[in-house]
């Protein structure tokens, strides 16, 4: 008898990636993937810590998951949670048998074995050497396919946690990301996303990711690349030239800021002045113009004074992002942010309104670029049906979300479009005849 396993996973693109390699593992082993955890043998919480509000959204789930179980079930939390907490969590929960790290997903269907005779355990050693190059991942998306390149990250950043969830940074070899683009694509995907969390600063002892992004970009069948997330300080002149010369490469950029004051992001750790991040957005528009800028930035952390916010304010002013993501500063254990003076720790109140004031700043400059683009023609790749009415949703080379009225089938082509409308965030766009005739619709 077939055993089922569901995964509930939260958090970022790696944690999506890993689920995908946790499922492929299970499978190997016998499991079939299920859609939820009503009746699943095996429930899987793939958890997040980068945020406090991420972590009391899964103890919350596991509350409410522990209702929906069915009798004799396995409960286990895997990902950076699992790997900060490890066997406090079995404490704290005592429905939970399983805490699994980012680097023990292998010995996953042995845990489980275990768990079914009674046992609970934590399992978060690091492993350095770890990849999972002989898992294939089961992928649930139908038209682009994560890849990790590198795992871990080597740099401190004095907020976060991912250096204490995911370990030092190291990077897969050439060869086999090489291999795993090939797969996809014959597969029939056609766009590739590689995740590292530095993943500029790859290099696998032979080839840094120059190297990686024009062989990865040289695959057969291959037609868009894209890569998430680069840190300004690893955007070599060699990378910038190998993204700009592989036609494959598209032209987005997500670039983290996190802040726009030099004394500010000293007191983070950056290790980058806002003068070095303004210089690396100049060589990257000026290698390829018309690139998607996109970024990530942070309110409130400690000491942050009203001329250190309004820099923040002035460089995105300055830059204008085509999107940015933002974020109240969480405090988290072990964190370098929590040997800071206390006095530095910002209200809350200040915070919101500061919050406040910056999204309202990179949604005006978002709309105003937008409202520019409308008439502009565009090639979209076809990604899935959009949340609401009938609609496909596409995405431009340049990362933007383009929904567009057309059949099903249209999934995972490529169409010209013109932008005819915007919300401001997103677009909506019709298809143009070009050379080649479009599918029929129905
Ligand atoms: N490795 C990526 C970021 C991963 S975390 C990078 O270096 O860019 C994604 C984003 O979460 C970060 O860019 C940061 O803006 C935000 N973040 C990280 N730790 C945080 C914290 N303690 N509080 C608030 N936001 C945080
Ligand atoms: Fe965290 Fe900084 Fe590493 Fe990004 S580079 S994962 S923000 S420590
Ligand atoms: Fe969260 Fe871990 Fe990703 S902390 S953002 S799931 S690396």
């Amino acid at each position: 008898m077939t055993r089922t396993v569901y995964i509930e996973t939260y958090g970022c693109q790696m944690n999506v990636s890993d689920a995908e390699l946790m499922y492929g593992t299970l499978q190997a082993s016998g499991y079939t993937p299920v859609e939820g955890p009503e009746g699943a043998d095996v429930v899987l919480v793939n958890t997040c810590a980068i945020r406090e509000n991420a972590e009391q959204r899964v103890i919350g789930r596991l509350g409410e998951l522990r209702r929906d179980l069915k009798p004799g079930a396995v409960l286990g939390v895997t990902g950076c949670m699992a790997q900060r907490l490890g066997p406090r969590l079995l404490e704290t929960d005592t429905r939970v048998q399983l805490v699994v790290g980012p680097d023990a997903y292998r010995m996953l269907p042995q845990l489980i074995d275990g768990a079914r005779g009674g046992e609970r355990t934590s399992a978060t050693d690091f492993d350095l050497e770890e990849h999972y190059e002989d898992v294939v991942a089961r992928r649930f998306e139908g038209v682009k396919a994560w890849i990790p390149v590198q795992r871990g990250c080597d740099y401190k950043c004095t907020y976060c946690i991912v250096p204490t969830t995911r370990g030092p940074e190291r990077s897969r070899r050439l060869a086999e990301v090489v291999r795993e683009t090939q797969e996809v694509v014959a597969q029939g995907l056609t766009e590739v996303i590689l995740l590292g969390q530095t993943v500029n600063s790859y290099h696998d002892g032979t080839h840094d990711f120059a190297d990686l992004l024009r062989a990865v970009g040289a695959v057969d069948g291959i037609r868009r690349v894209r890569y998430t997330s680069p840190h300004p300080n690893d955007f070599s002149d060699r990378v910038i030239a190998a993204m700009a010369e592989t036609p494959t490469v598209c032209e987005h950029v997500h670039l983290p800021m996190q802040s726009g004051s030099t004394s500010m992001l000293k007191r983070m750790l950056r290790r980058y002045t806002r003068e070095a991040y303004l210089d690396c957005v100049a060589r990257l528009r000026a290698a390829m113009p018309g690139l998607g800028l996109t970024t990530d930035i942070i309110v409130g952390f400690p000491g942050e004074t009203d001329e250190e916010f309004a820099d923040t304010l002035a460089l995105v002013r300055e830059v204008r992002f085509d999107d940015a993501f933002t974020f109240k500063f969480s405090m988290r254990e072990g964190t370098p942010a929590t040997r800071m003076p206390a006095e530095w720790l910002i209200p809350d109140a200040v915070i919101d309104a500061r919050y406040d004031t910056l999204l309202a700043t990179v949604r005006g400059i978002a709309r105003e670029r937008n409202l520019g683009r409308l008439g502009e023609r565009m090639e979209v790749l076809v990604e899935k049906e959009a949340r609401k009415g009938e609609l496909l949703q596409c995405r431009s080379r340049d990362f933007k979300t383009v929904l567009v009225q057309g059949p099903t089938a249209w999934i995972g082509r490529y169409l010209t479009v013109e932008l005819t409308g915007t919300t401001g965030a997103t677009f909506t766009g019709t298809p143009v005849q070009e050379r080649q005739p479009l599918p029929m619709a129905g």
